[in-house]
């Protein structure tokens, strides 16, 4: 492509997309930076921009960011950043990439900057562990095993540290709490390129800001996370369920919820259940865990087992293993939409949600590649309080007391982007009308998780309004020109007074 021929696709880009500013300031802006960083840089329409831009796990999530910035250093993202926010450059930053959210994690108007580059891990003799923001979790579970440590963290090997600014469900979140509250120190790039420390003692108003104000704040170039010790092997795999025991699975995810998670903190499920659109059937494929060096099922676990999987992997293993294992089937290139909502655990309201959800289901089966996924995953009063003992965050949950509350996730998969206008408005309807049977139900708590939210979902907003006005306050000291808003716009952003 000629560079004529860019700054014309890109201009009616910018007309689709009512940004009024597009084209030559993004092009410009890319010429700024290669001025001052030109190895760092991956030009539109060479192989490397390509490979490195297609690598979201949702197909959704590529868009067509005028160039790629892969930073190694905090100070080279500290230069760009500065540079951006002094000559209003847009742009997008790149964990992981599994966000399904389009533009959470790219741009179609400026310059993406990818995080694999930023790659330490040390770990220090006070119980904790420098981790550079490009890591997948697998890497990390990796680095950490031979040590015996591990991570409150995600449980997929390609997902990203993103999940660091959101939330984070993980292996041993029964016992000690959700990532955000695991995190002991941010290190961020604020608008004016300035790194600071966020921590308990240092800018703690920020660190307790960022655990789930997501990317409102600054670039995030390292994180230090609070280390737990592992034994010499932990016992976990899969179990899988055919469609006549769905029933009873049914019944035991409940008793997870308030009985099992509540009372064994080491033990660890993720129930998942999944309708494939092509064979029209439906399993249940869930993740199980216990964080201890057993040789056999412990009792804890034991329901799963006499809920009778057809197959069952659980063995003595590693995380590492059990989180390629976990990640075996999520493949890239499709497309992914996600919802979500938070309901206090009740077991009448769970049957009647997946029910439901299977009907609608039926009515998409025809779609290349139509998949549905549901999952049930809990939040224990534990993990709550361990939140707050650990400084607090600003997800608003503390209310719910000796209530456990579940995350009900929605997915949906499907081969081809043009259908998502065809799936994607009957979806968002169906889930809402699920989360006005909770509240007719009195089972509904507000919480939206930030990453399972759809694009459209108002997460911030759900923290509540004391949660919101601190956010606010924070946002004024540290990003008092709104680089986070106006430069950094996609994803969730923290909504003006009074929405
Ligand atoms: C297969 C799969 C498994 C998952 N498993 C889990 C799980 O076990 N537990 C769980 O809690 N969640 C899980 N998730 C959800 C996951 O937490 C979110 O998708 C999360 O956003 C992924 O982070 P990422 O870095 O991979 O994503 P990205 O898409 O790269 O980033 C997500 C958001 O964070 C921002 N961001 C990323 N890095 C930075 C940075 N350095 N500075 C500032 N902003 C940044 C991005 O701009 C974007 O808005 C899973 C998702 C998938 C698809
Ligand atoms: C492109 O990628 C290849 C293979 O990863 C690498 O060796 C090369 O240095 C990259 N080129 C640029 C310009 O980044
Ligand atoms: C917080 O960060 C500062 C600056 O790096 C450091 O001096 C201090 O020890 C840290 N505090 C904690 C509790 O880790
Ligand atoms: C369960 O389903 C699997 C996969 O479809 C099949 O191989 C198996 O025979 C079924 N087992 C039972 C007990 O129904
Ligand atoms: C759904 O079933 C089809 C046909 O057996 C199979 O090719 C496909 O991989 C399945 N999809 C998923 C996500 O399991
Ligand atoms: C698909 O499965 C549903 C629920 O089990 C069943 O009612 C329906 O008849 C099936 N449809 C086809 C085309 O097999
Ligand atoms: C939970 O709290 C309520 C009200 O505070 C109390 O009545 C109930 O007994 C508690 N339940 C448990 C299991 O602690
Ligand atoms: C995707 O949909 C478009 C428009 O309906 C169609 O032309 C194209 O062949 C489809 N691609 C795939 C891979 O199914
Ligand atoms: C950068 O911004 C922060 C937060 O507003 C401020 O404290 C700091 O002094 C600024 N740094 C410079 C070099 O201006």
């Amino acid at each position: 492509m000629t560079l004529q021929k860019i700054v014309k696709t890109l201009a009616v880009l910018g007309a689709l997309y009512g940004v009024s500013v597009a084209a030559l300031p993004a092009a410009n802006c890319c010429s700024l930076l290669e001025a001052v960083l030109p190895v760092n840089i991956l030009s539109i329409g060479t192989s490397n921009y390509t490979t490195v831009n297609n690598d979201y796990w949702s197909s959704s999530a590529v868009l067509s960011p005028s160039c790629i910035f892969s930073p190694t250093s905090p100070q080279e993202v500290s230069q760009a950043v500065k540079l951006f926010t002094d000559n209003q450059c847009k742009f997008a930053v790149r964990g992981g990439g599994h966000s399904s959210v389009p533009g959470a994690a790219n741009t179609n108007d400026g310059i993406l900057i990818v995080t694999e580059g930023l790659n330490e891990q040390s770990l220090t003799n006070e119980n904790s562990v420098w981790l550079g923001a490009g890591l997948t979790w697998g890497e990390v579970y990796g680095y950490l095993g031979p040590y015996h440590k591990s991570v409150v963290a995600g449980r997929y090997y390609p997902v990203g540290t993103g999940l660091l600014l959101g939330a984070g469900l993980s292996f041993f979140g029964n016992e000690y709490g959700l990532a955000i509250d695991n995190v002991k120190t941010y290190e961020v790039v604020l608008y004016n390129g300035t790194i600071i420390h966020a921590n308990s003692t240092s800018h703690p108003d920020l660190h307790r800001a960022l655990k789930g104000g997501g990317d409102n704040f600054g670039v995030i170039t390292r994180y230090e996370l609070i280390t737990l010790d592992t034994p010499d092997w932990i016992w976990g795999g899969m179990v899988y369920y055919n469609q006549s025991q769905l029933s009873q699975v049914e019944d035991v995810l409940y008793d997870y919820h308030v009985d099992i998670a509540v009372n064994d903190v080491k033990t660890h499920v993720l129930p998942q259940f999944g309708f494939n659109g092509t064979t029209n059937e439906t399993l249940n494929f869930s993740p199980i865990f216990y964080n201890g060096a057993l040789n056999s099922t412990p009792a804890a676990l034991q329901p799963w087992v006499d809920a009778q999987p057809y197959k069952n992997t659980m063995r003595p293993t590693q995380v590492v293993d059990l989180a390629t294992e976990f990640d075996a089937g999520f493949g890239y290139g499709l497309v992914q939409v996600q919802r979500t909502f938070t309901v206090y655990a009740d077991k009448q309201f769970f049957r009647d949600v997946w029910y439901q959800f299977q009907v609608w289901l039926q009515g998409y089966k025809q779609i290349p590649g139509f998949y549905g996924l549901h999952c049930n995953m809990p939040v224990t009063p534990n993990a709550v309080q361990q939140g707050v003992l650990k400084g607090g965050n600003v997800l608003g949950m503390e209310g719910a007391g000796n209530r456990t509350l579940s995350i009900l996730y929605f997915g949906l998969t499907f081969n081809n982007l043009s259908d998502t206008d065809a799936v994607f408005p009957a979806f968002a309807t169906f889930v809402e009308s699920m989360m006005s049977l909770a509240e007719q139900q009195n089972v509904r708590h507000p919480y939206i998780m930030w990453s399972y939210a759809g694009h459209d979902e108002k997460v911030i907003e759900a923290y509540g309004e004391e949660n919101n006005n601190f956010l606010r306050r924070v946002k004024q000291d540290y990003d008092p020109v709104g680089t986070f808003t106006n430069l950094v716009s996609g994803g969730f952003k923290l909504p003006a007074p009074g929405y």
